[in-house]
Order: C-alpha cells, then sequence, then structure tokens
C-alpha cells in the first residue's frame, strides 16, 4: 500500500528530467508515478455523470467498455432540478464510485453556458444562466470531494460549441466574459475548491485557453484565489513550455517524451523560470497525496441505493412544460390504467449523450415497463416510429397505422418523442433544432384521434415545439440517466410531483435564438456577438416570444407569492439586499416551488439585461403550508463589469428586485434606491464636457471656464438641443471652438489638476 509521501521532501530530490516528466500524463488515465521516491501513479477519469474507467481500452471519445457504475442524470436534467442539497447527494454518490474505483480524480463537472442550443454538449452543461451553473456545479464539486475524491471544473473557459472545438477562437469582450462565461466558474472555485480545473480546447480572443496567461494565472490564481492544479483538456497542449510559463500544470493524456525534452531544455535556456516548473510539479505532487487514502482505502458503495437516487434526480429534473385540461380535468396525473404508450424511446430510453460522458450503467430502466409496473400489464404499445440509431426492421407508414388505431381504443396517449441519439454528441454540433419529421408525423395523427396526448420529451438540449398545441400536457426529461424511466413513470402517475424548472429557454425558432449569424463562426473565429445577452437575457430585453421561458415548470400544485419586501443596508461596494416573500402552497397536493429573484438596474452607462437571476430556493411545502423565504443579495449581484474602470462596480440609482416563478412569471416587483460608488475614471482632453462635469473635482475645475461672458449664453441658457450637443463634446473642442478662455497648454494642465 502506497503511503502518503511529504511533497517538499520529494521535490527537493527529483531531477529536472524527472520534474518535466511529472508534468505530462504516464498513459490515457494515470499521472506519472515516481517509484524510486515512492510516488505512486494515481488515475483520474471521466465524467461528469458517472465514472468511465477503462480498464482495457483508452479513448476519450466514449467509444470503448467502462465498468459498470450508475448513470446519474446528465447535467441538463440534474440542473433542472435546482435543488442543491439533491446535487450535493448525487455528487457524493459518485465520489463512492469514484473511490470505490480506486480513482483519485473524477473530471468533471462541466460549467459552460449555454450559448446555443445547438452545442452537441449541452447536455454535459448546466444551463445558459451562470447563477444556476455555478450553484449546481458547486455542489457536484462539494458532494464528489466529500468521499475524498477529486473533481475537474471544465472546460475553461468560453467552449460553448463543439464545431471545429479543437482551433476556433472564441472571440469575447472582456465584460461579457467576466459577467456570463466566467461566473459559474469562479462560483464553484471560490466555494467548493475543486482540485482540479481542466483548460478547454478552443483559444479564447486568440490564445489557446492552455496557453492564456490571463485566464489561467491572472483570472483563476490571482483573482480568485485558486491553488488546485490545472490540468489540460485531452490534447489541448500544443506548446507546453509556453503552457506551463501560463499556468498550466498538467498535460494530459500521455505526450511522448518531446514536450518533457522541451521543458528541460528551457529551463537550462533560461526560457522557463526553474520555480515555475516547480510550482507545477508541487501541484501534481499535492494532487497524489490528496488522493492517496482514498485510492488506498477504496470503500464500497451500493449500486441499488444509487439506483434509487438516480431515479429520485431524474424525477426531479424533468420539467412538466405544460398539463392543460382536457374533459375538465388536467391529464396529469393519469387518473386509470387505460393508457397507450407510443414511442420507440418508451422501451429503448434515450438516456444519456454521445462522447467521453458515456457510462456503462448497472441496469437500465425503462419507462414502459415501469408503468406496466405501476398501472397494471394491460397498457398497451405501440413503437409508433422508427429512431435513427436503432435497429428495426419496421417501416414508419406501419407503425405510425398502428399507432393510430390502437389510440383510437384507449383513453389516455402517452407519446415518447426525442432526439436521435446521433444528434447530441461531445465533438460535432446538433444538425437541426427540431424533433425528426417521422416523429411529428406520428404526433399529427395521434392528434387527428384524440385531444388525450400526453408528450414525454428526451433531449439533451432544447428542441423547438411548434406542435405544442397538438399535445394537452407535456413533460420534458432531458437525458435522465438509467434510472429515467422509472422516473417518468413515478411523474405521469403522481407518485412523485414534477418539481423541475427550465434553466434553459425552450425557444419558437432558431432564427430567435442569442447567436444565430454567430455561430459556429468563420475562419476560426467565433464573435460573441449578442454579448451579455445569452438566455433569457437575449429574449427579454428584446421582447421576443419563446415557446417556454427559462425558469419555467409545473407540478401538481399550485402557489402564491405574498409579502414580497425588500431591504437595503449598507451602500456602494457594501450594499446589501434583504429580499423576503412568503410562500404558500395554495393547491390540494404537496409539491416543491423554486423562488426566483431577479434584478433589473434600469439606468446605467451600459447595456444591461433586463432582468438577471441572482437567486433561487427551492422549497417544498405540503397543502396549504406556508414559508417564509429571504434571500440576500451583495453588492456583485447588482454590479456589471465596468469596461473602462476593469472592475464590478454598482452604479448608483434605482434597482428593481423581481420575484417569480420564471423569468416571465414574475408574482412581485420592488423598486429599491440604492447608493453606488464613483464611477469616473481619469479625465482627459479627450473626456466629454458631461464627464468632466460629473467628476466632483473636473467639475470643480471646468464649470467656472463654461460661464459665459457678460450678455453671452451660458450652458444652462442653452436651448437643450445645443446643450446635449455641447455635453457630449470632448474637452478640447472648448479650445478648438473658442467656447473657453483656454489654450491647449492650460488645457493640459487642467487635465493634471483633475487627475491630481
Ligand atoms: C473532453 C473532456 C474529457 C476528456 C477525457 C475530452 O475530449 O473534452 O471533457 O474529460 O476528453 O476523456
Amino acid at each position: 500500500m502506497a503511503e502518503v509521501f511529504d511533497v517538499e521532501r520529494v521535490l527537493a530530490q527529483l531531477t529536472l528530467e524527472e520534474k518535466a516528466s511529472l508534468t505530462s500524463g504516464a498513459d490515457f488515465w494515470h499521472l506519472k508515478g515516481v517509484d524510486r521516491l515512492g510516488v505512486p501513479s494515481v488515475m483520474v477519469t471521466d465524467g461528469p455523470h458517472g465514472l468511465r474507467k477503462q480498464e482495457t481500452s483508452s479513448d476519450h471519445l466514449g467509444l470503448g467498455q467502462s465498468v459498470p457504475a450508475t448513470c446519474f442524470p446528465t447535467a441538463a436534467a440534474l440542473g433542472s432540478s435546482w435543488d442543491v442539497d439533491l446535487v450535493r447527494r448525487v455528487g457524493e454518490a459518485l465520489g463512492r464510485e469514484t473511490r470505490a474505483h480506486q480513482v483519485g480524480v473524477l473530471l468533471g463537472p462541466g460549467v459552460n453556458i449555454k450559448r446555443t442550443p445547438l452545442c452537441g454538449r449541452n447536455f454535459e452543461y448546466v444551463s445558459e444562466d451562470p447563477v444556476v451553473a455555478g450553484e449546481i456545479g458547486a455542489a457536484l464539486v462539494d458532494g464528489i470531494q466529500s468521499q475524498g475524491v477529486g473533481t475537474s471544473l471544465k472546460h475553461f473557459a468560453a467552449n460553448n460549441q463543439e464545431t471545429d472545438r479543437m482551433r476556433v477562437s472564441a472571440d469575447v469582450d472582456e465584460r461579457t466574459l467576466r459577467e456570463i462565461y466566467l461566473p459559474a466558474f469562479e462560483r464553484v472555485v471560490r466555494g467548493a475548491r475543486p482540485w482540479t480545473v481542466m483548460c478547454a480546447y478552443n483559444k479564447v480572443n486568440g490564445t489557446y485557453a492552455s496557453e492564456h496567461r490571463w485566464l489561467l494565472t491572472e483570472v483563476l490564481r490571482d483573482e480568485w484565489g485558486y491553488d488546485g492544479l490545472v490540468v489540460s483538456d485531452w490534447g489541448a497542449v500544443h506548446d507546453r513550455v509556453a503552457a506551463l510559463a501560463a499556468g498550466l500544470d498538467l498535460q494530459m493524456p500521455a505526450a511522448g517524451t518531446r514536450p518533457d525534452d522541451e521543458v528541460v531544455a528551457a529551463v537550462r535556456e533560461g526560457r522557463l523560470a526553474p520555480e515555475v516548473l516547480d510550482r507545477a510539479v508541487r501541484r501534481v505532487l499535492r494532487l497524489v497525496t490528496d488522493a492517496l487514502p482514498a485510492v488506498t482505502e477504496p470503500g464500497t458503495f451500493d449500486v441499488d441505493a444509487h439506483h434509487a437516487l438516480a431515479r429520485e434526480a431524474a424525477a426531479a429534473g424533468s420539467v412538466l412544460l405544460k398539463n392543460d385540461p382536457v374533459d375538465g380535468a388536467p391529464l396529469l396525473p393519469l387518473a386509470g390504467d387505460d393508457v397507450l404508450v407510443v414511442g420507440e424511446f418508451a422501451r429503448t430510453p434515450r438516456y444519456q449523450g454521445a462522447g467521453s460522458s458515456q457510462v456503462n450503467p448497472t441496469r437500465l430502466d425503462d419507462a414502459l415497463a415501469a408503468l406496466r409496473d405501476a398501472l397494471g400489464a394491460g397498457v398497451a404499445f405501440e413503437p409508433g416510429f422508427t429512431v435513427e440509431g436503432v435497429p428495426s426492421t419496421d417501416d414508419d407508414a406501419a407503425l405510425l397505422a398502428a399507432a393510430v388505431a390502437a389510440a383510437d381504443r384507449a383513453r389516455t396517449v402517452v407519446l415518447f418523442l426525442g432526439l436521435p441519439a446521433p444528434d447530441e454528441s461531445e465533438g460535432y454540433d446538433r444538425p437541426r433544432l427540431g424533433l425528426p419529421d417521422n416523429q411529428l408525423g406520428v404526433l399529427r395523427a395521434l392528434a387527428e384521434v384524440t385531444p388525450r396526448i400526453v408528450v414525454v420529451l428526451a433531449n439533451g438540449s432544447a428542441v423547438d415545439l411548434p406542435w405544442r398545441d397538438r399535445a394537452a400536457a407535456i413533460l420534458e426529461t432531458w437525458l435522465g440517466g438509467q434510472a429515467g424511466g422509472s422516473a417518468v413513470a413515478d411523474l405521469l402517475t403522481g407518485a412523485v410531483a414534477p418539481s423541475g424548472r427550465l434553466t434553459e429557454t425552450l425557444p419558437l425558432r432558431l432564427e430567435d435564438t442569442p447567436a444565430f449569424g454567430n455561430f459556429p463562426g468563420e475562419l476560426g473565429h467565433v464573435r460573441y456577438g449578442e454579448g451579455v445577452l445569452v438566455g433569457y437575457r437575449w429574449y427579454d430585453t428584446r421582447a421576443i416570444d419563446v415557446a417556454y421561458p427559462f425558469g419555467h415548470g409545473l407540478t401538481y400544485t399550485s402557489f402564491a407569492y405574498d409579502e414580497v419586501a425588500v431591504e437595503v443596508h449598507g451602500a456602494g461596494p457594501e450594499v446589501r439586499l434583504e429580499v423576503r416573500v412568503r410562500l404558500t402552497n395554495t393547491g390540494a397536493r404537496a409539491g416543491a416551488e423554486v423562488v426566483q429573484v431577479y434584478v433589473r438596474d434600469p439606468q446605467a452607462a451600459v447595456l444591461r439585461p433586463v432582468r438577471e437571476l441572482k437567486a433561487f430556493r427551492k422549497v417544498a411545502l405540503e397543502p396549504g403550508e406556508q414559508r417564509e423565504v429571504v434571500v440576500e443579495l451583495a453588492a456583485r449581484d447588482l454590479s456589471y463589469w465596468h469596461p473602462g474602470l476593469r472592475r464590478w462596480v454598482v452604479e448608483g440609482g434605482a434597482f428593481v428586485v423581481e420575484v417569480g416563478a420564471s423569468s416571465r412569471d414574475v408574482r412581485a416587483s420592488v423598486e429599491v434606491d440604492v447608493e453606488g460608488e464613483p464611477l469616473w475614471g481619469e479625465l482627459t482632453d479627450m473626456s466629454t464636457i458631461a464627464e468632466w462635469l460629473e467628476h466632483p473635482r473636473g467639475a470643480a475645475i471646468l464649470a467656472p471656464l463654461l460661464q459665459p461672458p457678460a450678455g453671452e449664453q451660458g450652458l444652462a441658457e442653452l436651448d437643450d438641443s445645443m446643450r446635449a450637443m455641447m455635453l457630449q463634446m470632448p474637452a478640447r473642442a472648448l479650445v478648438d471652438f473658442g467656447f473657453a478662455p483656454v489654450d491647449h497648454a492650460r488645457l493640459a494642465e487642467l487635465v493634471a489638476a483633475a487627475n491630481a
């Protein structure tokens, strides 16, 4: 059994060659060890929603077999639970399995923002919103690491598409990075301290993420205080010397000896400081010592208990989009057993996506068997359509005819629709937003026969739903993991109340989506032209209709929001808001609500989205039960990233706090006045008159010069349009146009005095 060793003692005994060699992997999944010094080789493996430990073959594409492990719901489903306690428990289970298999680090979670629904890997990511992605990501890291194994927060950063992912430059302005693409990483790093962070494949503003010093050192370490290890995505390093200098510590997988030799040469020739290499090696050794107790005492896990947890999580992450009454009552929960199940997905579940996250499940539930268990063996079934990737000898026309004939005889039809597996994978993006035509043809035909249709959807990210009027009820289950089938039965029968909410907007059309026109980029660049208007920030700010908004989700009861109040404490960077709401379950069944708190800054020097989620609470209530929900917001929740000052600022004035059940179901809104902080920067001769007058010293210096000579018009007496024109002129125009009794030399003195 390997002993925990002293990192500094080992470091002091390593040769330069050994040090260089420790900064790359031993093989596909192992770090290198140093036998002579008792440093063992530790294994790391994917992630994120289950363990993909390969014992015989190795690849990062999900091709080779891996050991059986619980396939928990994908991040898209897990995140839709908005339930941090549940997610932490899933994390603990993932950690137990990782440890039981003697793996030191589980390679996840992924908290990249869903910039476009077409990203092939969205199922592995949590949300279009950084607060949701960050909270869920932190809960996962917390849970996994509580078992003594590590995580790898990925893919840092701006890895929001698969097209050209190993080369493309994500061209993003700093404010957008700070407000949209980095905060989920920041929240997880600061709040849960992941053992490792994995850099992205792509370039960010022209520099590979693996060589991006600003990202890997200035932001991640200097600003956020990260002290763990930065590992490359598999094959993301192009120049290890540059990567080490930028702040990367470990290149994975094994890369041959050439990069090691280059590191040795760079140190010998003075191109790479020995301390930089030492720092990286120290982090590698520390990771090994951190993982050792777990891999030497692996422990076991309870397969049944983990399957049950996967079932609970899949139910919690499913979103009831719609549940309209037919014949006077909503279709769900199902009332009797006269149910016809249609759709191949009911017996051949789609429960995870393709690529490196693909898990070999310990077992696999299908919804058809689960519904028959719950409602009786008499539940009829028709496959309805063929699915790309699922072998079949049937043809679509015959399957459709049989489904329609059967529907004629049943009281309620439950129709399972979804994206075929080849549509959603790591390594390439989705070809389309919609479901395949053969599936929609079945829905159209069934809708001619009965209004009693429940659609159950399986897809890893948003689809469009132009067909939604044809179904009275729609349940979005995402890719729900190995127990997704039984979770669906729990929800449809009412054994469990739906409680998931959308973490991504379901748009009406691809053309409405924020990145449309700027995705997937051209000539090696993808321009994030929509800036901070990502997800609901885009749809709400531009007042674009959507199919179902961010945050939306129904259940089998209803909730009232009363007594919403907001108190302001402090000012500027110290400001704090206390938001209160009394929540009541006003229906006849138990259920959970996700209370969402949004903030709007109606007047700011920069464009701000009309609303931004800042906090949420999931609250379970019995019928008639009430709870007071209290949420605290800090200055950062009111701030924007000031591109000129390059820091977060709270711009004073009115703020609107909205409390509601989705971004388009705001139940109460309260306006408060917040004292901001000074926003002026350096004044120059090109600063406008308005900027001078807003600046306390600038105003004192400039205002007297704007006093008109006796009998002439001064600024205050100018008519509105003249005054507006004047305010936008740079100070030097005062000299050039003779508006002030100064010359350029005097103006330069005034500039110096204003900035003194
Ligand atoms: C993926 C990572 C994964 C790694 C190892 C890469 O292709 O982008 O998410 O952890 O492979 O399989």
